[in-house]
């Protein structure tokens, strides 16, 4: 299904088989989920990240749960509940999840198994094509601007995905289109989704990509002719501000100050219009442990104690474009962002 050669979510025999990020790059293992219960927490544990891919599981996860309760109404309604509260911050999974129970509502069939199957494998291929139009509409913006470098954060490729990913994908389809001279991904701590995801993705492709400490990207927006910072999002507010992976809000004050272009491309899914301000998105806070660890191995004092927010919001204000796969808004503010609704 998907564009590149990594299939992070599978459905097959009945099974969700979902690629394990938390092993990459070394490995390449494979959980296989047969109840909705192992799908969240799949979600929880990190299995799937990425704000569409992780909605894309959980719509299979109700899938399993049809098959586990024999649509059972009420238990599959407790079902959506738990794969709701796996994580809090992107809104892909609470609009796949409203996307799967109005099925459940609305439908009288005796077997929901069927149905499920079909919206949650529709769900999936819907976020692929989106990534393919916002991987053009993307292309087009750097086009205006010139070949150049371009600067990115977390993993927003296919793993993140359905397929072919949203700022991965506009990068992609840049580099198709000659206008990338190179890649520079932030490592992206404590997760490492740059590190161990992105580059893993990029050299796949072919796709010249430096790695770099997040600490790094100051220093290489001021000296390395990046042209673009492209990040994905995990909730995009009806004014335009975006919740993303941690330290995106500093890549986009760096961004302005040096003059450099700030791009957020995420599919129409990842817009809560029932949000305005971004200071009303709900941020994931992980454990302590995810920053004094890597790996199983200690970096700090034990006794130290360590604030691990996961995400963080970046004002409409400072972005130069969100692409989506319902158009392009320039410098958004809450009338342009209403065009997407
Ligand atoms: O914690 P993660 O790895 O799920 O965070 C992922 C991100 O922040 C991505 O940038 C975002 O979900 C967009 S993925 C297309």
């Amino acid at each position: 299904m998907s564009q590149s050669s990594v299939s992070a979510i599978r459905w097959a025999n009945n099974q969700l088989i979902l690629l394990d990020q938390r092993k990459l790059p070394l490995q390449e293992a494979y959980v296989h989920c047969v109840t909705h219960v192992e799908v969240a927490d799949a979600i929880r544990q990190m299995v799937v990240r990425g704000a569409p891919a992780i909605g894309i599981a959980a719509a299979y996860g109700v899938a399993l749960a049809a098959a586990e309760f024999s649509s059972d109404r009420d238990r599959m309604h407790r079902a959506l509940e738990t794969l709701a509260d796996s994580r809090p911050t992107a809104v892909n999974l609470f609009w796949a999840l409203r996307r799967m129970r109005d099925l459940i509502d609305a439908s009288s069939a005796a077997d929901l198994f069927p149905l499920l199957v079909e919206e949650a494998t529709r769900i999936h291929e819907e976020d692929l094509q989106a990534n393919l139009t916002m991987g053009e509409l993307g292309a087009d913006l750097i086009a205006e601007s010139g070949r150049g470098a371009l600067l990115t954060h977390c993993n927003t490729g296919s793993l993140a995905t359905g397929g072919y990913g949203t700022a991965l994908g506009v990068i992609r389809s840049a580099y198709r289109r000659d206008l990338v001279t190179e890649v520079f991904a932030d490592e992206t701590r404590p997760w490492l989704q740059g590190a161990r995801l992105t580059a893993w993705e990029l050299c796949q492709d072919d796709i010249p990509v430096k790695l770099i400490a997040d600490s790094a990207a100051a220093h290489v927006m001021k000296t390395c002719a990046v042209k673009w910072v492209i990040v994905g999002a995990d909730r995009i507010t009806a004014h335009g501000d975006v919740a993303n992976k941690i330290g995106t809000y500093g890549l986009a004050v760096l961004a302005r100050h040096h003059g450099v272009k700030f791009m957020v491309a995420a599919p129409s899914s990842t817009i809560d219009f029932e949000l305005f301000s971004g200071a009303d998105i709900p941020i994931e806070e992980r454990t302590s442990d995810e920053l004094k660890f890597v790996q199983g191995t200690p970096l700090a004092p034990e006794k130290a104690n360590a604030f691990n927010p996961v995400f963080d919001v970046t004002p409409a204000e400072l972005i130069d474009a969100i692409v989506t796969e319902r158009g392009v808004v320039l410098r958004p503010n809450a009338e342009k962002m209403r065009k997407l609704q």
